[in-house]
């Protein structure tokens, strides 16, 4: 990997740890697990402190999102191609921006959401936030990549 791509890389890593984090601290279960009482995690339990952290984690994770897929369509993929892995993460990362940035519009006084819609949006960015987790748990261990090289590259680098 190139030096941009192991910043690229290192930041989505970190960027996405700190969004599961926060995402969960914005339920009450780092207090009531006593995962909040560890020395240096008491921030877990509060509230507005994981909310604004998730927010600025969360514009971040969009802004690195968004250059890796414009820098692969512009240029990369004349090397490379998505594999079925890194199409299935994409759609889980627009599902998870789309639902993001519609619950911050929720949050806004005023936004005719109905109750149903609120529950909707709320389980579904939980569920691609549990399916994004583990099927990067499962693609980490198993070393399954985002992309390929295409074929002639292969043999151009022979
Ligand atoms: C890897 C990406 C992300 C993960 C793992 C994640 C995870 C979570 C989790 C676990 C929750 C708590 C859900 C609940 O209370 O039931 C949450 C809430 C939330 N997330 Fe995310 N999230 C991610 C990306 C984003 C993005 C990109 C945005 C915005 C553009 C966003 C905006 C929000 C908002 C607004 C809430 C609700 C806060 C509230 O009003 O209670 N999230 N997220």
């Amino acid at each position: 990997m190139t030096l941009n791509e192991k910043i690229i890389r290192y930041s989505y890593l970190v960027t996405v740890v700190f969004l599961v984090l926060t995402g969960f601290g914005q339920m009450p279960i780092f207090k009531r697990y006593h995962v909040a009482d560890i020395p240096g995690l008491g921030w877990l339990a509060q509230f507005y402190v994981t909310h604004a952290m998730h927010y600025i984690f969360a514009a971040l994770f969009i802004a690195i999102c968004t250059y890796a897929y414009v820098d692969h369509i512009l240029d990369g993929r004349k090397e490379r191609t998505l594999t079925k892995t890194g199409y299935a993460k994409s759609f889980m990362i627009a599902g998870l921006i789309l639902t993001g940035v519609l619950m911050v519009i929720k949050n806004f006084s005023g936004t005719p959401y109905t109750p149903l819609m609120i529950s909707l949006l709320d389980i579904s960015h939980l569920l691609l936030c549990i399916t994004f987790v583990v099927y990067g748990i499962i693609t980490l261990v198993t070393g399954t990549r985002w992309v390929r090289v295409r074929a002639f590259q292969l043999s151009n680098k022979l």
